[in-house]
């Protein structure tokens, strides 16, 4: 592929969809909104145009990407459901919650996508811009979150093109994400599995479910050699300055991402974001990886992040926090 690319900037007024969905299928790599953050998409069908995704993310192959899909209807083209599948389907689509499902005997989607893998990964976004690509296209599109592999993801066009312009051919411009971190993924197995926190906080799951979901196992089996989810990889999500959670203190240098607010009493931090004064998880976690991003342009020796309670959207914001703040060789 040539890497170096003229990249377009459109916003998403009309017509935005039909231009995209002509690109994906002239085997493009087009940028877009979902309500999460803002995906990369190419056409599921083609192998060509998924192997120039992967080169445009710098993205390990064996990582599988999740089909985007219009509706239902669409996806049960794809995956095979069962009675579970559809409830948690029929209660949280459109929005950010991925199943993971038997592929369907004809699925279209290209090996390469999957990773060979015998599952598919489907969601429904729920983003005005992402369903009016989707049903320009007609067809099913993977996207992964449109950063370089192993960044932060991009909450706004501007993230977007600081990471791919000249490596991919189209941004549809719809202004900031509303959700701000990635779907929730849940693996419908026997016993179905929260495979990554996300957009949905999983007590809404259990309630649809009538179970517990369970986690992934503690005894890494979740690794990088043998991944359950394979993009759980530890070192994800990161900012190049070192990361150090539920701080009490500030040490001398260290930028301040807050939460709450009380942002550490007597700080004298000159760098400090907050996710969200009024301690709310829904706009914190808005706000995340755009923090993130802005205190790692600072060039500070440390970011030191405030403790966060693990409920609600706050499981999927811890998640993030503690891959961003493992150590990079
Ligand atoms: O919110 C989102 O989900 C965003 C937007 C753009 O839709 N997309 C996103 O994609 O976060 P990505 O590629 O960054 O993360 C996809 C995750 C990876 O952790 C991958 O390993 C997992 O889904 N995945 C994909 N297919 C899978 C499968 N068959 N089994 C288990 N995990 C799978
Ligand atoms: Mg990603």
């Amino acid at each position: 592929m040539k890497i170096d690319l003229n990249t377009a900037i459109i916003p998403s007024r009309e017509g935005a969809a039909e231009t995209a969905a002509g690109c994906l299928a002239n085997g493009g790599l087009v940028a877009f909104p979902t309500e999460t953050v803002y995906g990369l998409g190419a056409d599921a069908t083609d192998a060509r145009a998924i192997a120039r995704l992967y080169q445009a993310k710098g993205r390990p192959s064996f990582n599988p990407l999740i089909a985007h899909v219009s509706d239902l209807d669409a996806a049960r083209q794809i995956a095979r459901f069962d009675e579970r599948s559809i409830r948690l389907a029929e209660a949280f689509w459109p929005g950010p919650l991925t199943l993971v499902l038997p592929k369907a005997p004809d699925c279209p989607v290209a090996d390469l996508a999957t990773a060979g893998l015998e599952t598919i990964a489907v969601r429904v976004p729920a983003h005005p811009v992402a369903r009016d690509i989707l049903r320009a296209f007609g067809k099913p599109v993977v996207a992964p979150s449109a950063n370089l592999s192993g960044h932060v993801s991009p909450t706004t066009a501007a993230h977007v093109v600081s990471d791919l312009a000249g490596r991919i051919d189209l941004v549809v411009d719809g202004g900031p994400v509303y959700v701000g971190v990635e779907s929730t993924i849940v693996g419908c197995f026997e016993t179905p599995l929260l495979l990554r926190p996300g957009g949905l906080p999983r007590a809404d799951i259990e309630r649809v479910l009538g179970t517990a979901l369970a986690g992934l196992p503690e005894d890494g089996a979740d690794t990088d050699a043998h991944p359950l989810a394979p993009g759980m990889m530890a070192s994800h999500y990161a900012p190049r300055t070192p990361v150090r959670l539920n701080a009490q203190h500030l040490n001398t240098g260290e930028a301040l991402l807050a939460f709450g607010p009380n942002p550490m009493s007597g700080s004298s931090a000159s760098i400090v974001m907050n996710l969200s004064a009024a301690g709310d998880l829904v706009e914190a976690a808005a706000n995340l990886f755009g923090h993130l991003r802005a205190l790692d342009a600072k060039g500070s020796q440390g970011i030191a992040v405030m403790p966060i309670p693990d409920e609600g959207l706050g499981e999927a914001i811890n998640d993030r926090l503690r891959r961003a703040a493992v150590p990079r060789t």
